[in-house]
């Protein structure tokens, strides 16, 4: 028992958030490097060495050079045992980011120093939100030119709508960065590139000294010495005051600058995040709160991924562990599908490796063979357990498309192919009510969704499809649980469609804002919501 309250205890689990090319995969590598879980910087992902990225598992994503879904990885870190969630770069993808948020108990957000709050940053963060966890910044891109961290600040905080606390200060950008001072420990850490560490090979070595120190001027110059004392004194007495509390429910943010790239101000960076963090928390079911501590074994599914390995065409479920600990042969019951079952092929994601478990606790992630049962959201628990953990709901998907097969003979793999893919979640399929798989309408949050939908039917299942856009932007749930609720009677405009999704849900499809208002006025039993729940 003691053993089970210690692994969790030093349990540390975050989402990683950025838009593309701020710097996430530099400085996931540099976590992994700091761990011991890689030897050598550069391995996670190295465009120009063309090596694998560890998260780049669809052809499509190296195509495009972006991530397309969200892995997941775990290393050992001061004590600490680590688990990193990667999410997509990608916008289209947001619904993916909040699926891997609710596996995560806060979230680092990258941002580079040039750009500021980017499109996709301020999309995934709004993802965030929803969600009320911890967010820390860590503002990349130091040794580069840089705009001033206080525009970077006042951007943070008028474009995402949160408070903000720079934890470290930076002393100048580009050729000029000089380091950063620690305003917690009133301490420079000083800049200096040497040699091979200039591209992150290596540790670099880190120079403290104290602001009153005499040398100081001789360490960062005259000029910075005097401008780094103003700022302190700046934000000492007009920055927002630090509030653990608030960082706990994500209102303030703890801002760090670095250069993830020169391996500056990461480990500082890491060590701090990860005191400031709290290992996993308890978590809302339908029979209360769930402690993380109780022995027994409970967890919920929030990614399906397939085809992870081409030649055995698998499917693997990610549940997060939220209560006990996991045993290799354990058998568990899985809530939704009725039934005791045994998990297969337990996996965990060391940096590169997939590796086999014997065992896990509250706070970790595995991947578990699916052999199809499985659903985003569905719980699993210790047998003679009775609750669930809340479902993930559906974003409501703003492109539709009608989808056929071009060639009718491969009706079997077109059904199997566009079920399993949004069983994944990849994407959402709709039918005419009563209807079967003939005419299939796809929704997506994103349209670079179609396009992976497109490739994979083409390269996993060899069937070539037929899309056609609809007009329609709108969509509904529809909630209204009466015996006598009939779907038909509704008075709705003549460009409005009823259709269910793959549960069985009744839903409502509009052409414009305008039908959902009659539809709401000409039916006043009608109850809508936007999330599929
Ligand atoms: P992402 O995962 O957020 O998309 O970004 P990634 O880490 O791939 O970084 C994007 C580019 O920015 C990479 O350069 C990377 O080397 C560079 N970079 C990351 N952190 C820093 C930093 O602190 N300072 C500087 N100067 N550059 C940084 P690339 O040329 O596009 O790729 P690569 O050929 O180096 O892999």
């Amino acid at each position: 028992m003691a053993d089970i309250k210690q692994e969790i205890t030093r349990r540390r689990t975050f989402a990683i958030i950025s838009h593309p090319d701020a710097g996430k995969t530099t400085l996931t590598e540099k976590f992994l490097l700091y761990g011991g879980a890689i030897a050598l910087a550069g391995s996670v992902k190295g465009k120009k060495n063309a090596r694998h990225a560890v998260s780049d598992w669809m052809e499509i994503e190296k195509q495009r050079g972006i991530s397309v879904t969200s892995s997941v990885m775990q290393f050992q870190y001061d004590g600490y045992c680590i688990n990193i969630l990667d999410t997509p770069g990608h916008q289209d993808f947001s619904e993916d980011t909040y699926r891997t948020l609710m596996a995560a108990d806060s979230a680092v957000m990258v941002i580079d120093a040039a750009k500021g709050v980017e499109p996709q940053t301020r999309k995934l963060f709004k993802v965030c939100l929803l969600r009320d966890i911890p967010i820390f910044t860590f503002i990349n891109k130091m040794d580069r030119e840089a705009r001033s961290p206080y525009d970077l600040l006042d951007e943070i905080e008028n474009e995402l709508g949160i408070q903000t606390y720079p934890v470290n200060w930076p002393i100048g950008c580009g050729k000029e960065f000089k380091g950063v001072y620690d305003r917690g420990r009133k301490e420079i850490l000083a800049f200096q590139a040497v040699g091979d560490t200039a591209n992150g090979q290596q540790e670099v070595p880190i120079i403290e000294a104290d602001l009153n120190d005499g040398s100081l001027a001789a360490l960062i110059g005259e000029g910075h010495c005097q401008a780094l004392r103003d700022d302190v004194e700046l934000l000492d007495g007009a920055g927002y005051e630090f509030d653990m509390d608030a960082v706990r429910h994500g209102r303030l943010s703890p801002v760090f600058f670095g250069s993830a790239l020169t391996n500056f101000g990461v480990e500082p960076f890491l060590k701090e995040f990860l005191n400031m963090t709290s290992s996993p928390l308890p978590r809302a079911s339908d029979k209360g709160e769930i402690d993380p501590f109780r022995p027994e074994f409970s967890a919920f599914v929030f990614k399906i991924q397939a085809n992870m390995n081409k030649a055995h065409r698998d499917r693997v479920a990610f549940m997060r562990i939220c209560s006990g600990k996991f045993e290799k042969g354990m058998e568990v019951y899985h809530v939704q599908g009725g039934k005791k079952i045994k998990l297969s092929q337990p996996q965990q994601l060391m940096a590169q490796e997939r590796e086999i478990i014997d065992e896990a606790y509250a706070g970790d992630i595995i991947g578990v063979f699916d052999p199809g049962i499985f659903s985003i959201g569905d719980t699993l628990v210790a047998p003679g357990c009775k609750f669930e953990y809340g479902g993930i709901p559906t974003f409501a998907p703003e492109h539709f498309n009608r989808v056929t097969q071009v060639d009718t003979m491969k009706r079997k793999q077109f059904v199997k192919g566009m079920t399993q893919i949004a069983q994944e979640g990849a994407i959402q399929i709709f039918q005419e009510l009563g209807g079967g798989m003939e005419e299939v309408i796809v929704g997506v949050v994103g349209t670079l969704q179609f396009d992976v939908l497109e490739y994979r039917l083409k390269n996993e299942y060899g069937v070539d499809i037929r899309m056609e856009g609809l007009p329609y932007e709108y969509i509904r749930w529809i909630e209204n649980t009466e015996e006598d609720f009939d779907p038909k009677r509704l008075n709705l405009t003549s460009d409005t469609r009823r259709i269910q999704d793959l549960k069985g849900r009744l839903l409502l499809i509009f052409a414009n804002e305008w039908s959902i208002r009659w539809a709401e006025e000409h039916n006043p039993e009608l109850k809508l919501s936007e999330f599929g729940r």
